[in-house]
């Protein structure tokens, strides 16, 4: 027997033995026990619910402040809370079930990292796995098993709230990084992430938050479906279905969706978790009667856990008895419960019967949430401004965030940013006192006077975190009011500006980079906003961050990704001279997906294919292409690999990102960078919802973002 056989064959033996326990739990377990397990309840607490929990009317909890709420109530910490809890499950009710407990650990727990959507700018798998891992880590020690991320819809919208929680706006960069997230978070087989929100809530109409979408087949199944299918790939424990509707029929309700596609079709074991009243929202969207038919319709559908409305603790039993609700997909429900209960390790021979917390990794990851801050920060533009060097002379540091400990962390923290350094504090540590200038945000009129008597100016603008997150949306993304004023006033001294933007969507700004010498987007960076920052401005660090989605031109044009399809009427060969264009504003992105300068720069030749003819049955074409770094540092460069299907049978889009390599070259040097091709890169799923590889002609582009690249013809056939 090989290895690989047997430990198949040990994996598929434990497999049955977890089955066989679930069976005999299911045994024993009263209906009313089961939907129980069902009840994910908000805040659990060991007084509060003690009565709750020790009759086993409750099987998990959650504790969540919502995006941007903690600036107001602080998390309160939850060891102590929720081993008090799990000591009364596991020896005051019947069978001694433990409770399963989760929250939204976005980007950190005690480590706060870049928000979602800078982890994606990092184009870095490894580096986001490893940054998931460290979350696990810190999650797990406050005694939770589960997250509730990644998120991994697909948006193009710069004015949605929640665009800063995604990763991006292309298919497979959400994909290959949600799937990299999942990895992480359960690295260490026991804490368990879910990807929400199934599915095309980043499609939302109006960029306002749980609303109504329209979706056709090819949308769904092309671009939406794909990262899920990629998180469940990967392993991943949950799925959360959104709170919005597809195409009229909410998805706590859609059956065809969740148990058809997700259960059945792709074989998903996890728990579909519903999201916060999500089933009790069936009422107000006016497909069901009441409570009771809301929980008959979601669990019908394939929703098992109802996280909040009580609409299953309070209506199931009840269904079941009527045969309104058959008992098999109750016990199905419980069934993938039970397993994520058993994988967290709570019913491990040896955990702890009160479930106390592993020890708290007590320090912060200082170095990792460096390397993940500088790493997600994207260079936009640098006429020979940055790094500032050492006899540039006087810096004035200037901007609302650059004495604020708090406003560059993000939305989902669990952290004040009291042990947090400013970026004027980091900054003045590395020079010496009379190389700085800092002025707070307080007077723009202070600012100007203190610009004027600098050498150079660093504006650090943007996006508070409360301007981000859910129930956020803006009807238009430029900088918040006041900000592009000042911007103007400084620029006008004439001396050098640098631009440091932060930001959790891709703003509008095409003005910002009109005025500047160099800007610089750094997103929300997380607890070393400030020591990254200054290491990236003085050079010590360098930015390697590039779009995950492109940067929209005008504040009424989405911020278009690769997913775009071709049009057919075409004028003119630029898209601003074809049809579909407005009449008094521009469509083109301002810089597009996979854009990013950093300290040195690269040059592309010679793009060459293996073969021109790519065999439809396991053929492999090598497409390369020979890259150097023409500048005078070592720098990292992200060589990607787009696509373009010429002839389909349904319109296609005009360029999707296939693959990327990342590389490290030292000045003056070069290597060819080769991309493997195969058929499957041009699978989709067709008119009849057939998954599908034309033979033709195609086209391979090799390059350094998605509007610059050199292309070669393939025939696939
Ligand atoms: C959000 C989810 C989140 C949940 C729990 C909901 O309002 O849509 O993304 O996981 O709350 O905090």
């Amino acid at each position: 027997m090989t290895t690989s056989t047997r430990s198949q064959t040990r994996r598929g033996t434990a497999d049955i033995e977890l089955e066989t326990r679930i069976d005999a739990l299911l045994a024993a377990l009263t209906v009313e026990e089961k939907v129980g397990q069902l009840h994910l309840a908000f805040d659990l607490d060991p007084e509060d619910h003690r009565e709750e929990i020790a009759a086993g009317l409750v099987g998990a909890g959650i504790y969540s402040h919502g995006a941007n709420d903690v600036r107001e109530t602080p998390p309160a910490p939850l060891a102590g809370t929720i081993a008090a809890c799990q000591r009364i499950a596991r020896e005051e009710s019947r069978l001694g079930i433990p409770l399963l407990f989760g929250s939204d650990v976005v980007h950190g727990m005690r480590t706060t990292l870049p928000i979602p959507l800078g982890l994606a700018a990092t184009w870095d798998t490894e580096l986001v796995r490893e940054a998931a891992a460290r979350a696990a880590a810190e999650a797990s020690a406050e005694g939770l098993h589960l997250t509730f991320a990644p998120m991994v819809d697909i948006s193009a919208e710069h004015r949605w709230g929640r665009i800063g929680e995604t990763l991006g706006g292309e298919p497979q960069l959400t994909s290959r990084m949600g799937a990299a997230l999942v990895h992480g978070f359960q690295s260490d087989g026991r804490f368990g992430a879910t990807a929400k929100h199934f599915v095309g809530y980043g499609l939302v109409d109006a960029d306002r938050d749980q609303q109504t979408l329209s979706i056709g087949p090819n949308a769904l199944h092309n671009v939406h479906l794909r990262p899920f299918r990629a998180a469940v790939e990967a392993g991943c424990r949950a799925i959360m279905v959104g709170l919005h509707d597809v195409d009229a029929i909410p998805m706590h309700a859609h059956r065809r969706l969740i148990r058809d596609l997700l259960k059945r079709e792709w074989g998903f074991t996890g728990v579909v978790t519903s999201d916060w009243d999500g089933i009790g929202q069936l009422v107000d969207q006016g497909i069901a009667e009441d409570l009771r038919d809301a929980a008959r319709q979601a669990m019908l559908a394939g929703v098992d856990l109802d996280m909040v409305s009580g609409a299953y603790r309070d209506h199931l039993p009840e269904l079941v008895a009527a045969g309104d609700v058959e008992l098999w997909m109750l016990d199905d429900a419980v069934r993938r419960v039970l397993r994520l209960k058993f994988r967290a390790g709570l019913f491990d021979a040896g955990a702890d019967p009160a479930g106390a917390p592993a020890p708290l990794p007590v320090r912060r990851d200082t170095m990792l949430a460096r390397r993940a801050a500088a790493a997600s920060m994207v260079l936009l533009k640098n006429a020979d401004i940055l790094p500032l060097h050492s006899n540039l002379g006087v810096i004035h540091l200037c901007g609302p965030f650059v004495e604020d400990a708090g406003g560059l962390l993000g939305s989902w923290v669990y952290e004040h940013g009291e042990d947090t350094v400013t970026p004027a504090d980091a900054l003045a540590a590395q020079l010496d006192p009379d190389e700085l200038i800092i002025s707070d945000g307080r007077f723009a009129d202070l600012a100007v006077r203190h610009a004027d008597a600098a050498d150079v100016t660093v504006a650090l603008v943007g996006e508070h975190p409360s301007r981000s997150g859910e129930d956020r949306c803006l009807p238009t993304a430029e900088l918040p009011v006041g900000q592009l004023e000042l911007l103007r006033e400084l620029a006008s001294l004439g001396k050098p500006l640098v631009v440091v933007v932060a930001a959790a969507r891709p703003l509008e700004l095409r003005p910002v980079l009109q005025l500047a010498d160099a800007v610089l987007l750094i997103w929300h960076p997380g607890a070393e906003a400030g020591p990254t920052l200054a290491d990236v401005l003085l050079g010590h660090a360098a930015p390697t961050g590039r779009l995950p989605m492109s940067l929209p031109q005008t504040n009424r044009t989405p911020a278009l990704g690769t997913i775009e399809r071709t049009i057919g009427r075409r004028l003119g060969r630029s898209r601003d001279t074809s049809f579909g264009r407005y009449l008094n504003s521009l469509v083109n992105p301002e810089l597009t997906l996979g854009f990013g300068l950093t300290y040195t720069s690269f040059a592309y030749s010679d793009l060459e294919l293996s073969r021109a003819h790519l065999p439809m049955r396991a053929g492999v074409v090598r497409a390369s292409v020979e890259v150097v770094n023409t500048g005078f540092r070592p720098g990292r460069e992200v060589v990607q690999l787009y696509l373009r299907d010429l002839v389909a049978d349904i319109v296609r889009p005009q360029l999707e990102l296939a693959d990327w390599r990342a590389i490290e070259l030292d000045p003056g040097r070069s290597t060819r960078v080769t991309f493997k091709i195969t058929p499957d890169l041009f699978a989709y799923t067709d008119r009849e919802l057939r998954r599908r590889i034309d033979p033709g002609a195609v086209d391979v582009i090799i390059g350094p973002n998605a509007a610059l690249g050199s292309s070669a013809r393939l025939l696939l056939g």
